[in-house]
């Protein structure tokens, strides 16, 4: 088991995004967790990685409001949910969030080296490089661009470049395809696919459900905060409730 989650809640003052969820990641997975817009599943993923816990940090004694995390994360065989979010992306475990983010006035480059800030080993820092470069060419292309200057689909391969950089044993990627043209979209789940083939193994939150449960190996349904269903995708698809309630297919 890379990634177990148990019984995860998360609430914002009284609200409860995510509530009393648990799921597990076996290394060389593809998993995903899709549901509906507000379902909470980038809450989920930024409490894994430790953001929620940062941001509850920042906010005691506030009056930005309370957040309450309750639950247990362990990856690779360490517990993580006290662990500070830089410490976690150290171990491997890396957040691809939502919004593609690049850093808009720096270069593709630069933008790129930043992701393996963590590290002091150049050589390995540039063998890295090649890989992504040879996994989205374009980046290579585009190397000494100013990265704001780039297409929205350039921006989001940039985004994921950027988050390979980091070494990850685990790659958690929020919704990649979102606001992308057809074409592009498929573009982006052919990567993260050849992204698989290299070992990594990845955690996809999508709204692309027919696409998704095609290329993962077993899939989570979350619904106002809680894990409603979960199995391959055909298992799912043969629910008509969930077929039609939840993944309006
Ligand atoms: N920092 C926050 N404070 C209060 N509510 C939030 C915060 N972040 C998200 N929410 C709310 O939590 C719910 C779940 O959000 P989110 O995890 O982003 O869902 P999803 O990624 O599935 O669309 C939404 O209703 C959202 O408005
Ligand atoms: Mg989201």
């Amino acid at each position: 088991m890379l990634l177990s989650v148990s019984n995860l809640t998360v609430s914002y003052d009284r609200a409860m995004l995510v509530n009393d969820i648990s799921m597990q990641v076996d290394s060389g997975e593809l998993i995903s967790l899709v549901g509906p817009n507000g379902a909470g599943k980038s809450t989920i993923l930024r409490a894994i990685t430790g953001l929620v816990a940062w941001e509850k940090e920042m906010l005691r004694g506030t009056a930005g409001g309370d957040v309450t995390l309750e639950g247990q994360v362990s990856f690779d065989g360490q517990s993580i949910d006290k662990m500070p979010a830089h410490d976690i992306v150290k171990l491997g475990l890396v957040h691809c969030p939502e919004r593609r983010r690049p850093f808009r006035e720096m270069s593709v480059l630069d933008n790129l080296m930043a992701g393996s800030f963590l590290f002091k080993d150049h050589e390995e820092s540039h063998r890295i490089l090649e890989t992504v470069y040879e996994l989205f060419p374009v980046l290579k292309e585009r190397s000494k661009q100013i990265s704001g200057t780039l297409s929205g689909g350039e921006q989001q391969m940039l985004a994921i470049g950027r988050a390979l950089m980091s070494r990850p044993k685990l790659l958690l990627i929020d919704e990649p395809s979102t606001g992308l043209a057809p074409l592009l979209r498929e573009e982006v789940f052919n990567k993260i696919m050849e992204i698989k083939a290299l070992g990594i193994t990845i955690l996809l939150v999508e709204q692309e459900v027919a696409t998704v449960f095609k290329m993962a190996s077993r899939n989570y349904v979350l619904s106002s905060g809680k894990i409603i269903a979960e199995g391959v995708g055909e298992e799912l698809l043969e629910d008509e409730v969930i077929r039609k309630t939840y993944l309006g297919l």
